[in-house]
């Protein structure tokens, strides 16, 4: 499926866009990467070249999904410069925790403006692309912090819900002109952004958001891959997660309550 098509990745520099880089790679595509620091998009794309077989490219571009009119610069010289993806898949993203009124109001502005205005920047600014080639796949990736309010996450979780509201509008909106669409909805992963969060997330948090057990990058990276492959539109990676967010769809109240019983469990136990 992936053979010779070309994919746009953002956060392709770091954790789950690399991985599914070095995926995409050994499929046979062609890879455009971006993320803001350009001296970690060069090893990178040192690192998968050693993967790629005569012919294949990876090209890499520096640049800010929250900042527009730098995606739209970037999409159109992609396109005129390599030439029109077939995907793009949105994986840049950042992460907060903290308890909601210690939080300042720029940090809600700052995960909005780069998880979720950074998908729909790169979405507006690819879309005219992806209606001249009259097909496109668009893969979203929000968090099982999307579908279930997490605790210590008042900006992270509205960012990610915010992404699947965008991603299932988009889905009917898009079908007619061919374009595809998928979210990600993945629990926590081994990755350099949660290595930063385990340096300061409070209790609550950490007890609340590893009732999925931690899944290795690998393990999602391939459940990703295996969710497109399969045209799956919801796509989250392994199976506890993934019952948690039935039980918490199908039965909101003891969904609620397990994690009303986990905190107070906290507050309960000794510092
Ligand atoms: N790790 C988890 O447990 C987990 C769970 C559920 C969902 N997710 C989601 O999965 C995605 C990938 O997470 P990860 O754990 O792989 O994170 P990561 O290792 O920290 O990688 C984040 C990537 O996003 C790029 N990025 C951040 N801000 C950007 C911006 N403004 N413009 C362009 N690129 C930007 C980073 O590069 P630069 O800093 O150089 O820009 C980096 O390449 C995120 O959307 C995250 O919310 C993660």
């Amino acid at each position: 499926m992936f053979k010779d098509s070309f994919i746009v990745i953002t956060g392709g520099s770091s954790g789950l866009g690399k991985a599914l880089a070095q995926r995409f790679i050994k499929c046979g595509a062609n890879l455009a990467l971006i993320a803001r620091d350009k001296n970690k998009l060069s090893m990178i794309r040192e690192d998968l070249s050693a993967l790629c077989t005569s012919g294949q490219r990876i090209e890499i571009f520096p640049c800010d999904v929250s900042d527009y009119a730098a995606i739209e610069k970037t999409m159109n010289t992609i396109a005129d410069t390599i030439g029109l993806p077939d995907i793009l898949v949105n994986s840049a993203g950042i992460l907060t925790e903290g308890y909601f009124e210690k939080i300042p109001l720029s940090t809600f502005h700052e995960v909005m403006d780069i998880n979720f205005f950074g998908i729909l920047n790169c979405i507006k600014a690819i879309l005219p692309i992806f209606r001249k080639k009259r097909e496109g796949r668009i893969v979203n990736i929000s968090s099982l912090a999307g579908k279930i309010g997490t605790f210590g996450y008042t900006a992270y979780c509205s960012s990610k819900f915010a992404v699947i509201g965008l991603t299932d509008v988009l889905r009917a909106e898009l079908k007619p002109l061919n374009i595809k669409l998928h979210v990600v909805c993945p629990g926590e992963f081994e990755s350099p952004m949660v290595d930063e969060l385990n340096t300061y997330r409070t209790t609550e948090n950490r007890v609340v958001a590893q009732t999925v057990p931690v899944l290795s990058l690998d393990a999602v990276a391939d459940d990703v891959i295996k969710g497109i492959e399969k045209e799956r539109y919801l796509i989250i990676p392994g199976f506890i997660a993934r019952f948690l967010e039935m039980t918490s769809r199908w039965f909101p109240s003891i969904s609620r309550a397990i994690i009303d019983y986990q905190i107070s469990r906290v507050y309960r136990s000794p510092q």
